[in-house]
């Protein structure tokens, strides 16, 4: 099957890519940025999803079954540049839908997040409650969520997407606000040390990397009528930041980890949900998470160390 990704050169697209390849699919990878290791020059093309008749051209002659959208400025990024943030998230996904309804993809896989919600969501937050996000980042992936169940309800067309939680893997992240949970890892590693810009006892969902691309590749794979609905709250574990310190230090000893919270970023993390209720996923689909914050810790701090030793 041919399969396009928009943002393929960041945190996630990278594996999702691998991972799609490894499963026999033909992936087209598209992104603004360099072109990763990983993925072979005549499969890369530079796209910038803000750009409609680039985006529909591409669609058009490259012609893909199936496309994950993945392109987005994330949380705290966002936060900077909220003008730049509103045209790749919001008018990048209508670009996106719109590109798939002319090219006739027959699926669009769609990555929304926790940060749609804004405080005092029930806990845990099940799928459907108020929707009232504080950040740019979050308002578009409300929005990208209802543009695509749209064109469901008015065109049949089969768009699908879960809410992630913060995602931790290997790869360096792209300027989300979970981002303090990866980098007591990967820091923690690395140099022996880092300062985290939340309160000890932050508490967000929170989800290993692999557990996140069985997500996309499981809901994508799903028959459409055992769906009930397009997009899905997906949740795995959710420690207070403390205890993620405390995980990190098990593992590696010397290791100094300390808080400071940012204001900014600390506000943004109050007002994301504790928890999630992901019962409908795994009642249609059959989600279930295979790791919890301690199989996180003994499967990542070796690919980490890895990673340096390859990158000396
Ligand atoms: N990482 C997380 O914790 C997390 C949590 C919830 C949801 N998500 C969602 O998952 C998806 C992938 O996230 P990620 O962690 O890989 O983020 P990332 O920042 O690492 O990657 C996003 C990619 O989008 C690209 N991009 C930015 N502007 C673009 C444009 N105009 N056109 C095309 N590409 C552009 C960037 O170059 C980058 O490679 C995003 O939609 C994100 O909102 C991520």
């Amino acid at each position: 099957m041919k399969v396009l990704i928009t943002g393929a050169g960041g945190q996630l697209g990278c594996d999702l890519a691998t991972q799609l390849k490894e499963r026999g699919h033909y992936v087209i990878a598209t992104d603004i940025a360099a072109r990763p290791t990983n993925i072979p020059a005549d499969q890369w093309h530079h796209l910038d999803v803000s750009d409609k008749s680039s985006v529909i051209s591409l669609f058009r002659q490259d012609n893909p079954e199936v496309v994950y959208h993945l392109a987005a400025i994330l949380s705290a990024r966002g936060e900077e540049i909220p003008q730049q943030t509103y045209r790749v998230n919001e008018i990048g996904t209508f670009n996106v839908l719109e590109a798939c309804r002319e090219a006739q993809v027959r699926q669009l896989m769609y990555c929304s997040s926790i940060a749609v919600f804004g405080a005092g969501t029930p806990d845990p937050t099940p799928d459907d409650t108020f929707l009232m996000p504080t950040t740019m980042y979050g308002v578009t992936k409300v929005g990208g969520e209802l543009l695509g169940n749209y064109y469901h309800s008015r065109w049949g067309f089969d768009f699908r997407g879960v809410r992630f939680p913060g995602l931790i893997s290997a790869a360096l992240p792209g300027g989300g606000t979970s981002d303090y949970a990866l980098y007591m890892y990967v820091d923690g590693v690395r140099i022996g040390a880092y300062e985290s810009f939340c309160r000890p006892d932050t508490r967000i969902p929170l989800m290993y990397m692999p557990d996140a691309l069985r997500a996309l590749i499981d809901l994508s794979e799903a028959p459409r009528e055992k769906l009930k609905r397009c997009v899905y709250n997906i949740s795995a574990f959710s420690p207070e930041a403390s205890v993620i310190a405390a995980s990190v230090a098990a593992a590696v000893p010397a290791v100094k980890l300390t808080f400071r919270p940012d204001p900014k970023r600390q506000s943004i993390l109050d007002s994301w949900p504790n928890a999630l209720d992901d019962t409908c996923a795994r009642e249609d689909w059959g989600w279930s998470p295979q790791f919890d914050l301690e199989g996180m810790t003994a499967d990542l701090i070796p690919k980490i160390r890895a990673l340096l030793k390859e990158t000396e």
